[in-house]
């Protein structure tokens, strides 16, 4: 799957802002259609994210549009209208405040419908449930399997601390008088555990103070550490953090190679065919070169380049 380690939140109603993403390093753009444009300007938006998906400028960015959620009256309106208008530049469908399959089947239906009527490939736009309140999250594994379509899990954090109440306002912030803990930590690993457990990416939400980078900073590292794959971005300044963040750090990368390297070594039967082995002052074995995988590819779909190589030992 391509690397979402930064996700550039871009509100449809503005031409402007949909302008300068196609420039823009982030790995994924969303054009939203939902809580970034106002009711009055759903319709006009329709047409600018159209607009924008097929004029010239775009780079290698996953593009995605953010549909409004199936309780309003403008879903099924704004899927056919940016899959009639843009379907072959269109990679997905981010569908907000999901509370179980049916929504995402009824999703693919509808997208199979377009794609047939239009010629489009069948299957390739692919759908990113996002999870934004209690029942989505009670639901999620039903909603990460509910078709094939389903690539990534996408938190929407504001949404869900109003879902439940949660006493704060500021978003990523642990809420005043809740010192025992991490009030997400429930929340983030149920989302984490449903898209390892089914395939999928994880992708954290929005932080929304975005002057403080810094911060930014924190509650990225935060989600990367934990396993997540990305975070949305509202403004170009995060952009670099979040690609930095989620990217394996070098040293780790190098780590990462060398361990693959040694294991497939000392497996092979010219390397003694042995499944327990030593790198150096580590022993290594099929757990530890599955963590290896994961952190390697990571890293080579970031574009990093290894540093060091691994040397059988002479014996
Ligand atoms: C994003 O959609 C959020 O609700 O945080
Ligand atoms: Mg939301």
């Amino acid at each position: 799957m391509r690397p979402r380690r930064s996700v550039l939140a871009v509100p449809g109603s503005s031409t402007k802002m949909i302008e300068k993403a196609k420039g823009l390093p982030a790995d994924a753009v969303f054009l939203d259609l939902e809580d970034a444009v106002a009711p009055a300007a759903k319709a006009d938006a329709r047409a600018n994210v159209i607009a924008g998906l097929n004029s010239p400028g775009w780079g290698d960015q996953i593009r995605v549009v953010r549909v409004n959620d199936w309780t309003t009256e403008w879903t099924y309106a704004d899927v056919i209208a940016v899959v009639q208008g843009a379907g072959a530049n269109i990679d997905a469908i981010l569908l907000p405040k999901v509370t179980s399959a049916a929504q995402v089947i009824a999703l693919d239906l509808l997208l199979t419908q377009l794609e047939k009527a239009d010629g489009l490939p069948v299957g390739r736009i692919g759908i990113e449930p996002q999870i934004e309140n209690a029942l989505g999250l009670r639901n999620i594994d039903e909603i990460a399997t509910a078709g094939p379509r389903v690539q990534t899990l996408v938190f929407g954090p504001a949404d869900f601390m109003a879902s439940i109440n949660m006493r704060t306002l500021v978003v990523g912030e642990q809420p005043e008088g809740y010192d025992t803990g991490d009030a997400y930590h429930h929340i983030l690993m149920t989302i984490l555990l449903a898209a390892r457990a089914h395939g999928l990416q994880a992708i954290d939400g929005p932080y929304l103070q975005i002057r403080d980078v810094d911060a930014f900073r924190r509650a990225a590292g935060r989600t990367a550490a934990l396993g997540f794959d990305g975070k949305w971005v509202l403004h170009p300044s995060q952009i670099d953090a979040a690609n930095e963040i989620f990217r394996p750090r070098q040293s780790d990368y190098d780590h990462a190679e060398l361990i693959l390297d040694a294991y497939e070594f000392h497996t092979s039967v010219a390397g003694g065919a042995r499944g327990a082995v030593m790198l150096g002052d580590e022993m290594i074995d099929e757990a530890s070169a599955k963590m290896a995988r994961v952190i390697a590819a990571k890293g080579r779909a970031a574009g990093l380049a290894r540093t060091q190589t691994f040397t059988p030992p002479a014996d």
